[in-house]
């Protein structure tokens, strides 16, 4: 029987591997050079992972959409340009947001392992899903950071009623030894748009307090919500937040700004995000063993702090999602029916061949595979060859106009 909308849906655990694989080949179907679908696939897996649904792989039919109109250019090469020793720009060319905001932190990263930051700002860019893979990114190299990104309009400045502001999430995280490292990564909204698209395509309910619907009134439809407008954190602190998003992300870079930035969901024209990235080097006022000891003392003081009426457990900035990618590693990723419908539709527009296991055969779990059969080999390699021409012509016109 068909899923009714609004209906709760049965759910499925997918395996992180199966699944980024999937990913990879439905990218690299349209268009995506294997590198780069790599470090997509492997972005969207790892929010998937962490628990953050409303940026994982349900977001390819939306991406998909825009490449397939000439929104987002899926073999765009970010191109670099270094303003000071610690300071550069990236030209995404309206390619994947994943993959201009890795080079930027790759960047960054590079910048502060010599000059002890490094700063960049990347424009022309793309919804970059996730901002705490970035902040782990930069943990890989034992670096703080601070990850910005604006977004399209969503939310009221304080005060208005107009979706003006983005839901533009600020993100930042520091290393630690022995205990979790800090990563906060957070919507300006009470709760994340994503998370109402969520709920959409899931058939449930939202909280009243997320959104208003088109006419202001409070809401537990997600469809009215999409209508109407997000509303902020903390009043006109999140409203403000949000600017500040814009101010560093947007105008800093050079991109759209302003409620200018295009909605991922909109595949009609190029989204032209705006991202800021900053890598920092702990160990600029001590030693590294000394910071990391010092965050892991913060950590302690900050789980064993004296909890209120009805709360079990006190969890540091990051670490619920760390204690969720420990358990999707070991029992697989759980998706609504629909979701993994519409993943499968994606994966047969890309006219590949894919298996489907019985669902009957193991149970509830793990049943339903997303393994696709790999495009053939001479298949891959053409693509590969088409999309370096069209790099390599993209880059000399690019470097002659920085
Ligand atoms: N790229 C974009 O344009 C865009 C836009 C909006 C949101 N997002 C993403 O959506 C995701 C969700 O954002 P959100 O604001 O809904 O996140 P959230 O409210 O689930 O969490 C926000 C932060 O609070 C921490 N936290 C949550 N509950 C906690 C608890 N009980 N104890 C201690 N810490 C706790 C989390 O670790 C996290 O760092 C983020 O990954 C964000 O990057 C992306």
């Amino acid at each position: 029987m068909a899923e009714q909308p609004n209906q709760p849906q049965q759910m499925h655990n997918i395996n992180h591997t199966n699944l980024q694989n999937f990913v990879q080949q439905i990218l690299i179907a349209n268009n995506t050079s294997p590198a780069h679908a790599e470090i997509v696939s492997k972005c969207l897996v790892s929010a998937d992972l962490r628990g953050v649904d409303t940026h994982g792989s349900n977001r390819i039919p939306s991406y998909m959409e825009r490449i397939r109109q000439n929104a987002l250019d899926p073999s765009a090469i970010p191109t670099i340009r270094q303003v000071t020793p610690a300071v550069a720009q990236v030209d995404a060319h309206n390619g994947f947001g994943f993959v201009a905001a890795h080079e930027g932190m790759k960047l960054a990263i590079s910048m502060a392992q010599t000059f002890g930051i490094g700063m960049v700002s990347v424009k022309h860019s793309n919804h970059f899903g996730m901002s705490a893979w970035l902040v782990q990114q930069a943990l890989e190299a034992d670096m703080m950071s601070l990850v910005f990104t604006n977004s399209s309009p969503a939310l009221p400045v304080w005060g208005g009623k107009e979706k003006l502001m983005g839901v533009s999430p600020i993100a930042c995280g520091a290393p630690a030894g022995e205990g979790r490292p800090f990563i906060l990564d957070m919507a300006p909204s009470i709760a994340a748009r994503g998370k109402i698209y969520k709920a959409l395509r899931r058939g449930e309910k939202i909280p009243t307090d997320w959104a208003l619907d088109k006419d202001g009134g409070r809401t537990d439809d997600p469809a009215e919500a999409l209508q109407g407008v997000m509303l902020p954190m903390g009043g006109p602190k999140g409203s403000a937040l949000s600017v500040m998003m814009d101010v560093f992300s947007g105008v800093l870079s050079g991109s759209a700004f302003a409620g200018h930035v295009t909605n991922p969901y909109d595949p009609s024209k190029p989204a032209d995000v705006g991202h800021f990235l900053v890598a920092i080097k702990p160990d600029l006022f001590m030693t590294i063993e000394e910071f990391k000891g010092r965050m892991d003392y913060l950590y302690q003081r900050v789980i064993d702090s004296e909890k209120m009426v009805g709360v079990d457990r006190i969890y540091f900035p990051g670490e619920i999602e760390m204690i969720t990618e420990e358990k999707r590693l070991a029992e697989g990723i759980p998706f609504a029916t629909a979701e993994i419908d519409s993943l499968n539709k994606e994966a047969d527009l890309t006219e590949m061949k894919r298996e489907k296991s019985d669902p009957q055969k193991n149970g509830n779990n793990v049943t339903i595979e997303l393994s696709l059969t790999e495009p053939p080999i001479e298949e891959q390699i053409k693509l590969r060859g088409d999309n370096e021409k069209r790099n390599k012509k993209k880059v000399q016109k690019d470097n002659k106009m920085l």
